[in-house]
């Protein structure tokens, strides 16, 4: 058996990807007659799940992916799906070129004829430069490039990773762009009905989109798409990953080594799943013995307050700080701050309640009752959504992740 490496960040190989497979199967399946929505936390595979469809595309799909993450404007967004057109078929970029795309025709020229712009980023310059009002036309593009592809009769799957950042980016820059962007995707995505669409989409982003477009008045903009949520990996995956990794490097360990690490992750995201089990081999390889129970809780111990973990998980920290509006940005920090310190049957929501109250008093934000219940209700629901808590039993809640909950009690409580 070919030995796995660990990945600790970087989107997992589609040869080293486990238990997706159903889940991949299942994507495929919807999307014979549907746009997709992969939702899903940070840090759970949902890049790696694209690679995988990108790499391997079925159907005689061609499989176009971008990530959107750094981009603020629909314009940008066409040109980085035609750049990848570009290098991903010439032969059918050549051909959309040809079916009365002329933006993307006199692009493909200006290539030809400079020597230059061969290099790196040269197709993408001369995108740009074949209309110097592209932000003002985007529309127009936008809808070329689908005619295009729809004149092709070539099934294309574009896959726009991170979409809702792109959202929230518009969103900041002009309330109005994105709602004319969404309103536009809409219409494109439903005409023609995507059965008798040669293009579908699926897009993806860990930041939640339904609350995101709730924000902004417009859920409604995406009730078209299937929402497929990548399943939270099992108790008994947990610990299958940790002995095959174990196993696959000759690590003894005592039967309950794998079930302790399962404990300590709580509910796994599988990248602390990875930053575990490979320190694990690595206290192995300093010391090499038979791995117990005491051992893995030695590890997790360390791994909180290692800079690994600091890295990783700083950003769950300081993402409430870029995406969640007041009051609900504080109050986020104050209840997960006392969730980090409560016992493993977690927190009321009666007493989260309490606590958020107090919250606004002591910063004196002044609210009326049912103003207060609303925010407080958005506020849980998204702190639900992007997986920093999850209800444990009836009305009761906690850290989603173990791990997190003790990072954040070290750092933050
Ligand atoms: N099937 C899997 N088995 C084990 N670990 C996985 C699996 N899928 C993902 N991971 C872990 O999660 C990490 C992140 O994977 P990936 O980039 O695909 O997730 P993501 O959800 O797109 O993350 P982000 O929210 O940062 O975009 C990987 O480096 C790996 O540690
Ligand atoms: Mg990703």
């Amino acid at each position: 058996m070919k030995r796995v490496e660990f990945y600790t960040g970087e989107p997992v190989e589609p040869s080293d990807l486990w238990f997706r497979d159903p889940y991949i199967d299942q994507v495929w399946e919807t999307l014979r007659r549907q746009h997709v929505l992969i939702s899903a936390p940070r840090r759970t595979g949902k890049t790696s799940v694209m690679n995988h469809l990108a790499r391997n595309p079925r159907e005689g799909y061609l499989v176009v992916y971008q990530n959107v993450q750094d981009l603020s404007h629909p314009a940008q967004l066409f040109q980085t799906i035609l750049e990848n057109f570009f290098e991903q078929s010439q032969d059918l970029t050549n051909q959309l070129a040809q079916s009365g795309f002329g933006m993307l025709k006199r692009a493909i020229e200006i290539v030809r004829n400079s020597v230059d712009s061969v290099s790196a980023g040269g197709f993408k310059i001369a995108l740009r430069n074949s209309d110097p009002d592209w932000e003002k036309h985007w529309k127009e593009h936008g809808d070329s490039l689908l005619a295009a592809i729809r004149k092709s009769q070539r099934p294309v799957l574009l896959i726009i990773d991170e979409l809702p950042d792109l959202i929230l980016e518009m969103r900041d820059r002009d309330e109005a762009l994105v709602r004319d962007f969404l309103a536009w995707f809409r219409v494109q995505r439903q005409n023609p009905v995507p059965s008798q669409d040669p293009v579908r989409w699926l897009i993806g982003g860990s930041v939640n989109l339904t609350s995101t477009l709730d924000e902004l008045g417009e859920v409604a903009a995406i009730n078209d798409i299937a929402i497929e949520t990548l399943p939270v990996l099992t108790d008994d995956q947990v610990i299958e990953f940790v002995r095959r990794m174990l196993e696959g490097r000759e690590v003894p360990y005592e039967p309950d080594a794998p079930w302790t690490a399962l404990k300590r992750l709580g509910r796994p995201i599988p990248l602390f799943l990875q930053l575990a089990t490979q320190d694990i081999v690595r206290s192995w390889r300093n010391n090499p013995r038979t791995i117990t129970a005491k051992d893995v809780d030695a590890v997790f111990d360390a791994l909180i307050s290692s800079q690994a973990a600091q890295d990783k998980l700083q950003h769950y920290h300081s993402r409430i700080k870029l995406h969640y509006k007041q009051p609900k940005q504080s109050a986020a920090y104050a209840l997960l701050g006392q969730l980090s310190q409560s016992a493993s049957n977690g927190l009321s929501r009666r007493a989260l309640l309490s606590e958020f109250v107090r919250h606004l008093d002591a910063q004196s934000m002044e609210l009326n009752e049912p103003d207060k219940r609303r925010q407080f209700n958005h506020l849980m629901r998204d702190l639900e959504n992007d997986f920093y808590i999850v209800e444990i039993d009836d009305e009761s809640y906690d850290f989603a992740s173990g791990l997190m909950k003790a990072w954040w009690k070290k750092y933050y409580a």
